[in-house]
């Protein structure tokens, strides 16, 4: 396998997860270099469904190396909370299989505590975060205030650097929130604690990782997010706060991004956001309910019903361009099967420009204004979730898949019709 980078092409939910349990049967390492245990990357198997939110997807594959990389933002109590529901039901996680970067920052309870407090101050404006901390400690990052997971592991530099940051977050939350402030003593407490137990998975992972590709190992990104929800590209101030596809492979794994060979684009065959902010293909009518429905399209990380669309080709041609994509998987064609005709935006119509823009004008027009323009599909009407061949599936299922891969110009590699691992259908 070569070194491949996969990423979520739209608004993040596209169902990575499940395309990278796939992929890391072929992978020595799988490893996330973004975001936090605000992804929460599903994988179903043998009916058993586990949501992963900080530990990389390849852990449900024995003698995998997965690793955390320097640019995740990690929240040590959630990741053992992850690892303990990984070990309670059978999945094995070790120094071996684990390994996370010194470099990752921390996210801590206060950073939990700014992000639902700061949500609330927005009023109106709100971003409609998931309340992880995952904003509060990418700031604390920038500021170079925060601390990274190497510094847990000093206890006098833990216990120095923990009081300075508090006092200044307790005055914040007091003066300017209103609220309780923490408990130092706890705090270094419960964090001198987990900082023991975090200790022995604790690497260069960077230096690990591009040792094990000189040594010809098979290594596999994990983004999470999309590229809709990149803090530079995607749709500000209503994005996550880390960037999500290959670029970030550098700065967020310590591994050069022109080392990666393939990049793998997932999308949906429909679209769906979680949270504020733009959505021009969102349809507030009973077809988006029915898309809820049959896609079970609710948050796996926090429960949210996502909002629901159809298939935006001007924001996907925009992500695959601007990831260097050699290939998509489309997932969730399935779901598609209840409707009789598909729309599928295939440019926008924006105020005060003439003609259809098929270019994506993020940087110059906020979104909210464009008007997409439908092309509309014939649908199918059948069920396509036990369809395991290409040449099995109903023409127009086949005719839309192939005429969304020539309005994207990428090639579809693969469809993926159902929850389970073998729900996929590689194209022939
Ligand atoms: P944050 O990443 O928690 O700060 O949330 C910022 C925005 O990104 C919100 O709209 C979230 O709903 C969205 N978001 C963050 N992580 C994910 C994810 O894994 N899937 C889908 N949306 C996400």
């Amino acid at each position: 396998m070569p070194t491949l980078s996969v990423f979520g092409a739209q608004w993040g939910d596209e169902g990575k997860g499940k395309i990278i349990d796939l992929l890391a049967r072929e992978a020595d390492y799988v490893v996330r270099f973004q975001g936090g245990p605000n992804a929460g990357h599903t994988v179903v198997v043998d009916g058993q469904k586990f949501v992963l939110h900080l530990v990389p997807s390849g852990i449900l594959h024995a003698g995998r190396v997965n690793v955390i990389g320097n640019g995740v933002a990690v929240d040590p109590l959630a990741l053992f909370t992850e690892i303990q529901e990984l070990t309670a039901r059978g999945v094995a996680v070790d120094p071996r299989s684990l390994r996370v970067s010194g470099a990752a920052h921390v996210i801590f309870e206060h950073h939990r505590r700014l992000d639902v407090l700061s949500e609330h101050w927005r009023g109106a404006g709100r971003i409609g975060t998931t309340g992880r901390g995952i904003g509060p400690c990418y700031a604390d990052k920038a500021a170079r205030t925060g601390l990274r997971v190497a510094d847990l592991l000093d206890p006098e530099r833990q216990r120095a650097r923990l009081t300075a940051v508090l006092a200044e977050k307790n005055a914040w939350i007091e003066t300017v929130h209103k609220e309780r402030p923490l408990d130092l003593a706890e705090t270094l407490r419960r964090y001198a604690d987990i900082a023991e137990q975090l200790a022995p998975f604790v690497a260069d992972t960077g230096a690990e990782v591009r040792a094990a590709w000189r040594a010809g190992k098979r290594i596999l990104f994990e983004g999470a997010q999309g590229a809709m929800l990149d803090i530079d590209h995607g749709t500000y101030p209503y994005v996550t706060s880390s960037n999500t596809g290959l670029a970030a492979v550098g700065t967020g794994a310590g591994f050069p991004p022109n080392r990666v060979e393939r990049v793998l684009g997932i999308a949906k065959a429909y679209c769906t956001r979680v949270g504020e902010g733009p959505f021009p293909t969102e349809d507030r009518g009973p077809a988006g309910e029915t898309i809820r429905e049959v896609g079970k399209e609710y948050g796996a990380t926090t429960g949210r019903p996502r909002r629901c669309g159809w298939l935006d080709l001007v924001a996907l041609r925009y992500a695959l361009d601007l990831n260097g994509t050699t290939g998509v998987v489309m997932t969730n064609l399935d779901v598609l099967s209840v409707f009789h005709e598909i729309p599928v935006c295939v440019s926008y119509e924006i105020a005060g420009r003439s003609g259809a823009a098929r270019e994506f004008p993020g940087q110059t027009t906020p979104l909210d204004g464009v008007r997409p323009q439908y092309v509309k599909r014939a649908g199918w009407s059948s069920d396509i979730s036990g369809v395991r061949h290409y040449r099995d599936l109903p023409r127009a299922a086949r005719e839309y898949v192939e005429w969304v891969e020539n309005e994207i110009g990428v090639p579809i590699e693969l469809l993926s019709v159902g929850p389970e691992r073998d729900a996929v259908i590689p194209r022939a």
